[in-house]
């Protein structure tokens, strides 16, 4: 079942990971989505994207386990051959004043949101090295930029993957393989919908409303696909909030 283009998202069963597969696949990538636990949400996304004509597939394994992801991207190659584009989405929020932050809401964010692209991006990079393209798009966060209290491990973790991301496309671009980063601002999701302040965050956005998931996608569609000539850029999608 070799692909002639394919596309590996981490997180896409829902959210913003699942609008990128999606519209990754209107592009006419086969996708290969990736998720924690959420086996009804992957399944319904699968099936949405092959409505695309695209091929489609959802692989279950927790991307801050090493062994999991070695196994699974392994499995992913030797089916499909290829990947042209690794969306390096998934990722957590433990928030917490960190006066009272434990150590285990740290390290739980750090290993989901950074210590796992390290993990996934390896491997895929090999390949693309053989290949001799590829494009990698991470999602951080403007908050990875500009720091937000209640978030010090969150903030660490998103602000290591611009490091990362920057690293990268120093290292890479003599091998025609981009790495850039999308950094939503507010984007209405499962992750963001039991914050409270919603009305005042709106108070501070120009454009008035809430980011969705569509935004984003549009957005690591541009990075990942049209933009040939970007990389080591880090594109803030946040309606303004911060300028
Ligand atoms: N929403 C925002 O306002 C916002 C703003 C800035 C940045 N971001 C970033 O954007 C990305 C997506 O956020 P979202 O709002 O779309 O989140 P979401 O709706 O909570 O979805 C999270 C996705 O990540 C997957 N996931 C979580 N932990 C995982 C693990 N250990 N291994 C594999 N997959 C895992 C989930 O799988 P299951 O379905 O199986 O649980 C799900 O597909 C995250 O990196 C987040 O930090 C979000």
């Amino acid at each position: 079942m070799v692909s002639e283009k394919l596309a590996l998202v981490t997180g896409g069963s829902r959210g913003i990971g699942r609008a990128c597969a999606i519209e990754l696949a209107k592009a006419g990538y086969d996708i290969v989505i990736n998720y924690a636990g959420n086996t009804e949400a992957a399944l319904k996304t699968v099936e949405e994207i092959k409505t695309f004509n695209v091929k489609a597939e959802a692989y279950k394994f927790d991307v801050s386990n090493p062994d999991e992801v070695n196994k699974n991207i392994g499995a992913i190659i030797e089916k499909y051959g290829r990947i042209d584009v690794l969306v390096n989405n998934a990722g957590i929020t433990r928030d917490d004043l960190f006066i009272r932050m434990t150590d285990d809401k740290w390290s739980d964010v750090i290993n989901t949101n950074l210590n796992s692209v390290f993990y996934v991006t390896k491997p895929v990079v090999k390949l693309m090295m053989k290949q001799k393209c590829g494009s990698i798009v991470n999602t951080t966060s403007v908050v990875g930029v500009y720091g937000n209290p209640g978030q010090a491990n969150y903030s660490a973790a998103k602000a290591g993957l611009i490091g990362f991301t920057k690293s990268l496309a120093k290292e890479l671009g003599s091998r025609n393989i981009r790495v850039n980063a999308v950094a939503p601002g507010f984007i209405e999701t499962d992750m963001t919908k039991n914050l409270a302040n919603t009305d005042e965050m709106l108070k501070l956005i120009p454009l008035k409303r809430l980011g969705s998931p569509q935004d984003i996608a549009c957005a690591v569609k541009f990075l990942a696909v049209d933009s040939q000539y970007i990389t080591g850029q880090v594109l803030e999608v946040d309606g303004g909030l911060i300028i």
